[in-house]
Order: C-alpha cells, then sequence, then structure tokens
C-alpha cells in the first residue's frame, strides 16, 4: 500500500493538470471581447501572477481528501476531479489572500506575493482565482446534474463561510492583542479555519458526491473538527520549532504576526512575574518592532514553560480521539484502498515535517 505522502503526489498528478488546463483558459476571451495585440504583455502578466500560487502547488491533502472520501464511497475518481480542482484552487486563493492579512513573508518556500508584486496585485491574483473556482464549480453541471452540482455549491458556500468567520475571530483578536484567551476560544478559530476548511469539508465534498446521507455528513463534520484542530495545532508547533522540511517560511512567523495559537494562549496562562511582563510586552509591538532576539525568546520561554509539549500532547491526544472515531462512525468509508489511506492520513496529520 502507498503511505500517505505517496497517496498525496499520487492524487496531484491527477488534480494538477485539471488545473492547469483551467488556467490556461483564464485568457481565452471570447470573441465578442477580444484584447488588442499590444496588451498582450498585460495579459501574460496577469496569467503569470494568477498561477504563480497554483503552480507552488503545496501538499494537495484537500483535494486528495475529496477523492479518497468519493472512492471510499464507491463514486468514479472522474466524475470528482472538478470538485477535487475547486477545492484546490479555493486554497491558492484563500492563501494568496491570507499572506496579505498575516503580512507573511514566504509561502510554500518562496516570497508571498504581496512581497513580489504588491498587496493590490496579490488582492487582485486572489480575486482571479476565486472566479476560477466558480467556474469549475459550474462546470460541476453537466457532469453531475443539476441537484448534485447545486450541493457541491451548497457545501463549499458553507465551508467557506465559516472559514471566514474563523479568520475575523483570529484577525480581530490578534488586532485586539487579546490576552485572556482559553482553549476554547483558540478552539473556535480553528474550527473555521482549518477544521471545516481542511478536513470536514473536502471529506463532506467527496460524500456529496457519492450520495451521502445527512447522519455520515454530520459524522464526517464531527470527524473533521476533531481532526482538523490536530492538523491545525500540529502546523502552529511546526512554525514555531522547525523549517517546514527545507519549506522554510520563517521560524516564529506567527510570533512576528502575533497569531493566537494553543501554544500561545498556553504560555500567556503560564508565565508569571517578569517573564510575564516582557511576554506583554512583545506582544504589543507590531509585526516590524519585534526583533528576532524577541521572538526567539518566546519561543524559549514556550520551551520553560511546557507550552510546546502542552501542544503536542494534544494533537497526539485529538489524533487518537479522531482515529477512534473513525474506526466507530465511519464504517461507510468502505472500499479498499482509499479507506486505510484515509485512515494513513489520520497518523500523517500529527507526524509530518511539511
Ligand atoms: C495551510 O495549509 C493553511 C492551514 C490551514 C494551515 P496546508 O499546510 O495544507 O498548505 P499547502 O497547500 O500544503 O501549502
Ligand atoms: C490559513 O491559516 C487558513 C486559511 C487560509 C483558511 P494560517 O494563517 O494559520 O496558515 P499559514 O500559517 O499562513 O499557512
Ligand atoms: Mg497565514
Ligand atoms: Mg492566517
Amino acid at each position: 500500500m502507498l503511505s500517505f505522502p505517496e497517496v498525496l503526489v499520487a492524487k496531484k498528478a491527477i488534480v494538477w493538470p485539471e488545473i492547469e488546463k483551467y488556467l490556461a483558459g483564464l485568457v481565452l476571451l471570447p470573441s465578442y471581447c477580444q484584447i488588442p495585440k499590444k496588451y498582450s504583455p498585460l495579459v501574460s502578466f496577469h496569467q503569470k501572477i494568477t498561477a504563480e500560487y497554483p503552480r507552488r502547488q503545496g501538499k494537495y491533502l484537500r483535494p486528495t481528501l475529496v477523492l479518497l472520501t468519493a472512492e471510499a464511497m464507491g463514486f468514479p475518481q472522474e466524475k470528482a476531479l472538478k470538485t477535487a480542482a475547486a477545492m484546490q484552487v479555493s486554497e491558492d486563493w484563500l492563501l494568496g489572500h491570507d499572506d496579505v492579512e498575516d503580512n507573511s513573508q514566504e509561502r510554500r518556500g518562496q516570497p508571498t506575493l504581496h512581497r513580489l508584486y504588491g498587496v493590490e496585485l496579490a488582492i487582485n491574483a486572489g480575486d482571479a482565482l476565486h472566479i476560477l473556482m466558480g467556474k469549475i464549480l459550474a462546470d460541476n453541471f453537466p457532469l453531475l446534474g443539476q441537484k448534485k452540482a447545486l450541493a457541491i455549491e451548497e457545501e463549499f458556500y458553507q465551508m467557506l463561510s465559516r472559514t471566514a468567520l474563523g479568520q475575523t475571530a483570529e484577525i480581530k483578536w490578534t488586532q485586539e492583542n487579546r490576552l485572556n484567551l482559553t482553549d476554547e476560544d483558540i478552539f473556535f478559530i480553528l474550527d473555521g479555519k482549518t477544521s471545516y476548511y481542511t478536513i470536514a469539508g473536502p471529506m463532506r465534498l467527496g460524500a456529496i458526491l457519492a450520495n451521502g446521507s445527512q447522519k455520515q455528513l454530520v459524522s464526517l463534520y464531527q470527524f473533521g473538527q476533531i481532526l482538523g484542530r490536530a492538523f491545525q495545532i500540529r502546523d502552529d508547533l511546526l512554525d514555531l520549532t522547525s523549517d517546514f522540511a527545507g519549506f522554510k517560511k520563517q521560524t516564529g512567523n506567527d510570533i512576528y504576526e502575533g497569531k493566537r495559537t494553543i501554544m500561545l494562549a498556553h504560555l500567556l496562562r503560564s508565565a508569571k512575574g517578569r517573564d510575564r511582563q516582557k511576554l506583554l510586552k512583545v506582544l504589543a509591538k507590531k509585526r516590524e518592532e519585534k526583533s528576532d532576539e524577541e521572538v526567539l525568546w518566546v519561543i524559549k520561554a514556550m520551551e520553560k514553560y511546557g507550552s510546546l509539549s502542552y501542544g503536542e500532547k494534544l494533537t497526539r491526544k485529538l489524533a487518537k480521539k479522531a482515529g477512534e472515531f473513525f474506526e466507530k462512525n465511519l464504517g461507510f468509508l468502505k472500499k479498499e484502498p482509499a479507506r486505510s489511506q484515509i485512515r494513513a492520513g489520520i497518523d500523517f496529520m500529527v507526524e509530518r515535517k511539511y
């Protein structure tokens, strides 16, 4: 059986050509609105920056989950391909906008789009991809029939609405420099910006394609909530401790950003005396005012007060719970090898190095 990273590579090889086809069509305009030849360099530039994040690719976790879930429920992969492609394109525009919102420096091992071309063009490239996602979803209608294609649209709407709400909570609380966040508050952020978007939504899309029942869809939401939390805490731990297997974003990027994470909430509850004073001073600063030393100091403090091991323990606990939930409630993901591949994905989420 393929390992989960091998499954990701195999699914990427199927989904990417579909996305590439749509990207190539970006500037194929109808005859009534042809663009004079003298503007072709600008048109090429538009195409280039719009395709930049899709070309960098990433792990393809979400489209892989769409395909595996559909497969595990006996639905043919070819007919799930557009939904998987739209899922990945949604991530490519979301991350483009997220990088502006977070003022991140690196994405998938290279400078962020807004650093390369400015905020205005980065947002606009995200808009172009957003509308491309809509086109791919519209093309589902002749492929799947009206009822199912509409149900897929509705799930995209629910999933992305919840994602935007999660982003609002995170950005607002970071702007306000909120210091008294409980784990429950952090989970409120994660459930939207990650759990629904990264696990529950993609799996529910796969199940909708395969005519899953309401009960099955609810179970997938619950499963995604548990595993998605683990995925994001792992992501936040990697941000603090690793170089993303060479795909360095910037160690401690989240500290620069002031991002509200499980580890930061833990540290805020635990740091005492002068450590707490220093922590509050660093957090009150804007990104550009924070020095590398201060950021490293916060990471060291997270080590000292056990915030990193708290996060690690929590991810392991959530992964175990997800595994149990999978065995108990997701028996309808029956077909092999897809079932075992999804099962292997649970461990990948918490052990991954990238
Ligand atoms: C990044 O997700 C956004 C999060 C919710 C953490 P991924 O880690 O799946 O990003 P790529 O697509 O593989 O780069
Ligand atoms: C991005 O979350 C989540 C979405 C775009 C839905 P983060 O801001 O935590 O992810 P990274 O760290 O930039 O990848
Ligand atoms: Mg971000
Ligand atoms: Mg963000």
